[in-house]
């Protein structure tokens, strides 16, 4: 086990006993730190270390790939909302595509993606399967859809796979969704966790931030990543964690970590594909690169046109 993590844990023990605070626990009762020390020689056999060359592994459209790709290469996943944008996501060789509820705020012009509703989900999804992506096809379950009862969750599960066209759902959430997660996963639903930033819950929290910046919720977000863990998640999506608190977690669980605005210690990033090519109408998380200005390009482009047609 390497010496920093060591360190991490017995520092973490050590604080605990002064605390005189037991470890907390996860759903199923054992406490992280148990499960954790095990699984750190596991999961350090497969952590990329700094000299290794990324392996080339051509992309195949399932879950297990995805979890292998852990220790192998970063993996890479990126947002698509409809046929145009799935195929030219696919074509740039992603390892997964995600049909995010971001479409809220990307295209559908909402302040938050609250009111996605499960018809634009399941209608965005299924242009984005028309376009044949050669990759795994992930879609957000919308607000609300996990929290009425384990049926409206199946059935909008359903939907979104047997309608959509996805192979698999993301589900904001830890621990207070685990068991329903197990339960899908027992009926063939694959399920990609996201923990830390939840922007379901903006209205709630007040604003976007960062996460587990305190070590109470580092504490708190290693339990609901070791949760979904166990209850079965494929891989697992960390929205603006604190960087350090991300790279440690990557190494302590088994599922990929994918990150956004988590710095670049995690399994893989994704992010929204109209932020990086800069073609969005509202502000662009600071962490994101651009890699084009499709704003721009678009604007001349049109301005041309109606120049044309007017003689001007
Ligand atoms: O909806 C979305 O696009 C997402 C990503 C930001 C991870 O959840």
């Amino acid at each position: 086990m390497p010496e920093e993590i060591k360190k991490e844990i017995s520092d973490r023990e050590e604080t605990d006993k002064k605390e005189k605070k037991p470890p907390p626990k996860t759903k199923r009762g054992r406490s992280n730190r148990e499960k954790l020390e095990p699984k750190l020689a596991q999961a350090n056999r497969s952590v990329r270390s700094e000299e290794q060359k990324p392996v080339k592994v051509p992309v195949q459209p399932t879950t297990s790939y995805i979890r292998n790709l852990k220790g192998k290469r970063p993996i890479v996943g990126l947002t698509a909302y409809d046929a145009i944008l799935g195929s030219a996501v696919s074509a740039a060789d992603v390892d997964f595509i995600l049909v995010g509820d971001s479409l809220g705020t990307t295209l559908l012009g909402h302040d938050t993606t609250v009111a996605v509703t499960m018809n634009d989900m399941v209608s965005h999804c299924a242009a984005v399967r028309r376009s044949s992506p050669q990759c795994l096809l992930v879609a957000d379950l919308p607000f609300g859809e996990a929290s009425l009862s384990f049926d409206r969750l199946l059935d909008s599960s359903r939907r979104l796979m047997q309608e959509g066209g996805a192979d698999a759902i993301k589900i904001e959430g830890g621990r207070d969704i685990a068991d329903d997660i197990e339960k899908l996963v027992a009926t063939g639903i694959p399920v990609l966790g996201h923990i830390g930033l939840l922007p379901q819950t903006v209205k709630a929290i007040g604003g976007y931030r960062k996460f587990g910046e305190t070590r109470e919720e580092a504490e708190s977000i290693y339990t609901d990543a070791i949760t979904l863990e166990e209850a079965g998640c494929f891989a697992i999506v960390a929205e603006m964690l604190n960087e350090q608190v991300a790279s440690e977690l990557t190494k302590q669980i088994l599922p990929p970590l994918i990150g956004i605005g988590s710095g670049t210690g995690c399994d893989g990033q994704i992010l929204v594909t109209t932020d990086l090519l800069g073609w969005s109408n509202g502000p662009v998380p600071k962490f994101v690169k651009p890699y084009a200005n499709l704003n721009k390009i678009v604007s001349v482009a049109l301005a041309k046109y109606v120049n044309d047609v007017r003689g001007d």
